[in-house]
């Protein structure tokens, strides 16, 4: 047995998956075969949803069924409401959110239960429950008041008017849609292995978002839409921006929403991405973003030759549609539900406990003295 050390798993394949593939030679990526690019324009988030989740596009009567459950399943209990409200108001909202993740599992009569059944049941109400549970805690800590979910809108509708108590222009909400799908899914990123780990041991689906919430709150994974948005505050203006970057390269920083693990010249996601963002910039009359976005681009690619993620242009975007910037993240985590469930139902098809293996670099064996002469 090699024991070469492959830090961070790098080029290591650990399991097969048909959810979905990113392709960096070709700059694509499929959800169950079909391009995101496609899927963003032909598709509402909840087909995408029920894609990822089922393996298919819906049809006419599942896509309905699929939409009605949604709508359904989206109310939290008093007692989680009760919570959430008076969770402390200074936390970081993906520990507000892992935390009501892990709550929903204390109340879920199916909490233990693993078969692809159950687990679906749950996909469907932790989807469903978790945006509920990201816009009362964004309302509660500004001490406003909880607006209920509303079953004649969409999900990003609903969505939208749960957190500001109206619903946005359409373009508005076509952009979020189209963001929600790029976020859907990503195969084997930190947050799923993370999840896929939690499954392998037989655990529960409640714990294994958990544990892939708290994984995707890192700044170098879904944190990294969050710091986009600090950098351009800290930046302030496009005039600012080349000096600013110069700068930050000259002192050897890493440049939050730039680089990839897997995609190294360019992430498939962020042209459909980019195109909306610009959209929603030009409905809001807003050229400063869009400006700085080049500018840092430019520089990124002439200096490192570096491209930007797809957390790059998600970052101003949801800045311009109102939301905090540390409630991003939470957002991604909304959209992510759908992949990592897909990925938790799949590890349980055909699992097999993760458990690699370490080097080890301590102390040589030595003898355990006594206490009084050590
Ligand atoms: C995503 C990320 C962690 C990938 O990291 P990785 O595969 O481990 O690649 P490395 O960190 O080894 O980067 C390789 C080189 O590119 C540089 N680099 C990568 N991303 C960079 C960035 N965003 N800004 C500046 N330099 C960067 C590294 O400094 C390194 O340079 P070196 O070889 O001179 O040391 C990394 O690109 C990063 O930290 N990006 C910023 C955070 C981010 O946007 N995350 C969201 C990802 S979707």
């Amino acid at each position: 047995m090699s024991d070469e050390v492959k830090k961070g798993l790098m080029g290591i394949v650990v399991d097969e998956t048909t959810i979905s593939q990113v392709m960096p030679e070709i700059n694509s990526l499929t959800y169950r075969g079909y391009k995101v690019q496609d899927l963003c324009e032909k598709c509402i988030f909840e087909e995408v949803a029920y894609l990822v989740l089922n393996g298919e596009l819906p049809r006419s009567k599942e896509l309905k069924k699929f939409i009605n459950e949604e709508r359904d399943n989206r109310k939290l209990s008093k007692q989680i409401l009760n919570d959430i409200k008076n969770m402390p108001k200074k936390a970081h909202p993906m520990d507000a959110i892992r935390s009501a993740v892990s709550l929903m599992g204390l109340e879920d009569k199916d909490a233990s239960d693993n078969s692809p059944k159950a687990n679906m049941r749950k996909a469907m109400r932790i989807f469903a429950q978790t945006p509920t549970a990201v816009a009362a805690y964004f309302r509660a800590r500004k001490g406003k008041k909880f607006i209920p979910p509303n079953k004649k809108l969409s999900y990003s509708e609903n969505f939208f008017h749960m957190m500001f108590g109206k619903v946005p222009k359409k373009e508005i909400v076509e952009a979020f849609d189209v963001s929600m799908i790029l976020y859907a899914e990503h195969s084997f990123n930190v947050s799923t292995f993370t999840a896929r780990t939690i499954t392998s041991s037989l655990s529960d689906m409640h714990g294994a978002i958990t544990g892939a919430i708290a994984s995707l709150k890192g700044p170098l994974h879904g944190g990294a839409n969050e710091a986009v948005m600090h950098m351009f505050k800290e930046i302030k203006s496009p005039q600012k921006a080349k000096s600013w970057i110069n700068n930050a390269l000259d002192k050897k920083k890493v440049v939050m929403g730039f680089g990839h693990r897997v995609y190294r010249s360019g992430d498939s996601r962020v042209p459909t991405m980019k195109k909306y963002f610009l959209k929603v910039a030009e409905l809001m009359k807003n050229t400063k973003y869009p400006e700085m976005y080049n500018t840092l681009e430019e520089v990124m690619l002439e200096r490192k030759n570096i491209h930007p993620n797809v957390d790059y242009p998600c970052g101003p975007t949801y800045h311009l549609m109102g939301i905090d910037t540390d409630f991003f993240t939470p957002v991604f985590v909304m959209a992510r539900i759908t992949g990592w469930s897909a990925h938790i139902m799949e590890q349980h098809t055909a699992n097999k406990l993760i458990r690699p293996l370490s080097k080890y670099k301590g102390s040589e064996h030595r003898e355990v003295l006594a206490l009084n002469i050590r």
